[in-house]
């Protein structure tokens, strides 16, 4: 015996208020970038307030229950020498009483949360900022048809003005759920599905895939990128440049390379070097067969598998969320995307070579 009885006793009175205040304490962890409780923008807070109404009537429903559970244990305990308790067999008043109360709670609670969803299904007004969502196995496509913009892995959005996502999918089901802006909305073939938040503070806020999807499903996230209505302007003048949907992608190499030198502040010849190695290699290593690219024959193309990669280089993350982009894990990614994410679907049609993923990283990172 490695305890004595009253050690083993005491732990078994108290492990469950310990596992409990285990509990406690994780949810009180900082870092949940995931959470719904930290509602960033209107819809979740509407949703977040559902969420504790909710919860103070479950709370009120389970002190109530517990003390009467309580009481009954204690004032009704058997004594040494009692008498058999009176038997009972049913009770009108009560069951009518007990029947009642709940439903009268239920009624309450379906007041706030109806109303709820009728402000969430409504679709904003014309002066909303139009976002098509696309789910891709396994990445999420973002294009914005009035400032004609096709990009993927970052939503950007402008604080304080509402964006619509008009949302579909390009191969199974998917969900888009934004936990801090938004609910989760399930994405089908050939139908559309929308969304809509308007976030109150900048930053950068994750996103993910919620319905299994495939092999790569938990690997299918994407970031939303809010910041303010002059940056987002920025952001989106830059986008344009080369995008599929203005003059077909075209935009001759000299404008390209003058772009990005004024995006990166590089005006060194370096960059064209870099532009020129670089879209040859794209061209050679086949990269070309499934990525849009700013400045290659295929810049205008929107119906290819894989990701449009122009201005890549300003995105925070590569392979739909799961690292940061950076050039270790571009490296990383050409020479073996299914170390990265087993199951993908970009199969390369011949292993890269170091020099080719070198050249490649660098042309990739130049893309802001
Ligand atoms: Cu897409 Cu799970």
């Amino acid at each position: 015996m490695l305890l004595r009885p009253e050690i083993r006793r005491f732990a078994r009175a108290w492990a469950p208020v310990a596992l409990l205040s285990l509990l406690v304490l994780v949810g009180c962890a900082k870092d949940y970038p995931q959470t719904t409780l930290a509602p960033k923008g209107d819809f979740a807070h509407i949703v977040d307030g559902v969420f504790w109404t909710t919860f103070k009537w479950a709370i009120a429903v389970f002190i109530l229950v517990q003390s009467a559970l309580v009481y009954a244990i204690v004032r009704f305990r058997a004594r040494p020498g009692a008498p058999e308790p009176e038997q009972h067999h049913g009770n009108t008043a009560l069951e009518i009483v007990w029947t009642i109360i709940p439903a009268a709670i239920l009624a309450f609670i379906a007041v706030p949360t109806v109303k709820a969803i009728f402000r969430t299904a409504k679709e904003p007004g014309a002066e909303a900022v139009q976002i098509e969502v696309i789910g891709h196995q396994w990445w999420w496509e973002f294009r914005y048809p009035d400032l004609k913009i096709v990009t993927a892995g970052d939503l950007h959005v402008p604080m304080g003005q509402t964006v619509n996502l008009r949302m579909t999918t390009a191969d199974v089901l998917h969900s888009f759920w934004i936990p801090q802006f938004a609910g989760k909305r399930d994405v089908f073939p050939r139908r559309y599905n929308n969304i809509w938040f308007k976030a109150e503070t900048t930053g950068v806020f994750t996103g993910q895939c919620a319905e299994f999807c495939g092999t790569e499903h938990a690997r299918m996230a994407f970031r939303v990128v809010s910041e303010t209505p002059d940056e987002f302007k920025k952001w989106a003048d830059q986008q344009t440049i080369g995008s599929p949907m203005v003059n077909g992608g075209q935009v001759s190499d000299s404008a390209l390379a003058a772009s990005l030198k004024a995006a990166t502040g590089d005006t060194s010849a370096n960059v064209d070097s870099v532009l020129a190695r670089g879209k040859a290699a794209f061209m050679a290593g086949g990269c070309i067969g499934c990525h849009a690219m700013v400045g290659t024959p295929m810049a205008g193309m929107t119906a290819l598998v894989g990701p449009n990669l122009s201005h890549i280089g300003s995105r925070h993350t590569i392979a739909a969320g799961t690292l940061p982009l950076n050039e270790e894990n571009l490296t990383r990614w050409l020479h073996d995307p299914d170390e990265v994410k087993p199951g993908v679907l970009m199969k390369l049609p011949r292993a890269l070579t170091d020099d080719e993923v070198k050249v490649l990283v660098a042309y990739l990172q130049l893309h802001k």
